[in-house]
């Protein structure tokens, strides 16, 4: 058995898509576990841009199959477009299931999630608007629709009708929005089940057969730690438990079957959305790191806010995950920057010097980050393949983390191309 976990350690955006399509290569099942097409993940392929947002990313080089498990939350429109989108550029996809089992994100939950984040004098989270955290609400509250229900009529047709009369009346008389129509809804969501019947499977029984007979399994996390609904920094977190245990139960295998747990963290930190970010640099340096390291969202086009690496948080989402092997992404985007910071404790409001994550997130926006300083690099780095052709002083920024967390970095990202990697440890 050869299982593999690759998951954000930051706030999102750490460049997993990259990882796991280099993995991919060698993996006979690539396997989204939760959240949906909140999550964008990026591959570059020579000068050729993919972004995926539902579609493990493995799609493009995995000769296995590909997963969608229980836990991710479906929008089958944005499945089909996906779909449709790597057919025209010539690929494959017939090797892509969803799990009978995944609930499946209704237009009233885009729109529920829309309006919640545009009323005014709410606490916005900055969400995606695409009906994430409603659909884990339907799915806790037992009364969600999955993708098995878009196969039989009957009952398609009764969940629709029971859910619009309570949606509907919170659209119209809380929110002063029109009703949707139920038939209407049916009829779109039968056609869809009809276009991706042939998808739809059992992947559970499936992915532990795959574990039994010893086969590559490569399980890749959207958002990250600190956007975990338990662990991250609540409220301003996703709905779903982006985490290394969220692997159980969004995909169906036990915690005895997963072996190397891979955190991928940018060299430095990036935030999307509200919430608070002790590191962020708000300033012309942050710019000069957005600009470089082209952070913007994949999903919503969004500019992402920048930071110095954290490592307080960072030790936190290696522990909650149970890591025992780092990629840092990015590194060439730190080039010229001197000198580098890194925070290693925070200094809380009332003066305490403390190296752990508070689960108080009123409290971290005034908490100050205490850095130390490691000296910076100028060389080019994004040619570098081997370990030993990166300065000294990157060395000792990457040697630097490891120290601090005690986990060995077995990959450091320079580009993003599939061939920028220094791999220091062959995992597969
Ligand atoms: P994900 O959501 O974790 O898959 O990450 P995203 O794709 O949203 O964002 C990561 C961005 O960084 C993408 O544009 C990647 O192409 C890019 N990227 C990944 N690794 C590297 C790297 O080592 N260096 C640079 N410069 N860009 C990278
Ligand atoms: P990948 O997989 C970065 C953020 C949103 C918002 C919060 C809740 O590409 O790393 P949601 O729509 O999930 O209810 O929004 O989570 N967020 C992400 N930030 N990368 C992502 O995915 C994200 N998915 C959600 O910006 O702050
Ligand atoms: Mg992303």
């Amino acid at each position: 058995m050869s299982t593999y976990v690759v998951v954000g350690l930051q706030y999102g955006d750490e460049g997993k898509g990259k990882i796991t399509d280099v993995l991919s290569a060698k993996s006979d099942y690539v396997v989204r576990f939760q959240g949906g097409d909140n999550a964008g993940h990026t591959v570059y392929v020579g000068d050729e841009k993919f972004v995926l947002h539902l579609l493990p990313s493995g799609v493009l080089q995995c000769k296995g199959k590909c997963i969608i498990a229980n836990g991710v939350v479906v929008n089958p429109k944005s499945l089909i477009k996906e779909i449709e989108q790597i057919e025209s550029k010539g690929m494959k996809t017939d090797h892509v299931f969803v799990s009978r089992r995944a609930h499946v994100i209704m237009p009233y939950h885009i729109l529920l999630d829309t309006y919640r984040e545009e009323e005014k004098g709410g606490t916005q989270i900055g969400t995606t608007k695409k009906g994430i955290g409603p659909c884990y609400e339907d799915k806790i509250a037992r009364v969600g629709i999955r993708m098995i229900d878009l196969l039989n009529p009957e009952v398609l047709r009764e969940k629709i009708e029971k859910n619009l009369k309570l949606k509907n009346a919170l659209f119209e008389k809380y929110y002063e929005k029109p009703a949707l129509d139920a038939e209407e809804m049916y009829q779109e969501f039968l056609a869809l089940g009809e276009l991706l019947k042939d998808r739809i499977v059992d992947t559970e029984l499936e992915l532990n057969q795959a574990v039994h007979d010893g086969r590559n399994i490569l399980f890749e996390g959207a958002q990250a730690l600190m956007l975990d609904i338990d662990f991250g920094t609540y409220p301003y977190v996703t709905s779903s438990s982006p985490s290394t245990g969220g692997v159980c139960t969004g995909a169906g295998v036990p915690p005895t079957s997963l072996q190397n747990l891979i955190g991928v963290a940018k060299a430095y930190c990036t935030r999307v959305g509200h919430g608070p970010f002790p590191t962020e640099l708000d300033n012309e340096l942050g710019e000069q790191i957005r600009k470089v390291g082209h952070e913007y969202g994949a999903t919503t086009g969004r500019p992402r806010r920048t930071g110095w690496m954290d490592l307080v948080s960072l030790r936190h989402a290696c522990m909650i995950n149970g890591i025992n092997n780092l990629v840092i992404t990015k590194l060439d985007v730190l080039t010229g920057i001197h000198p580098l910071k890194v925070a290693t404790k925070y200094k809380t409001e009332d003066g305490k010097i403390i190296d752990y994550f508070t689960s108080s997130t009123t409290k971290l926006y005034d908490y100050e980050p205490i850095y130390e300083e490691l000296e910076g690099w100028d060389e080019d780095i994004s040619h570098a393949r081997s370990y030993d052709e990166l300065p000294a002083n990157a060395k000792k920024y990457i040697e630097f983390l490891e120290n601090y967390l005690g986990i060995s970095v077995y990959l450091v990202s320079v580009g993003p191309e599939r061939s920028q990697n220094i791999i220091r440890k062959e995992l597969f």
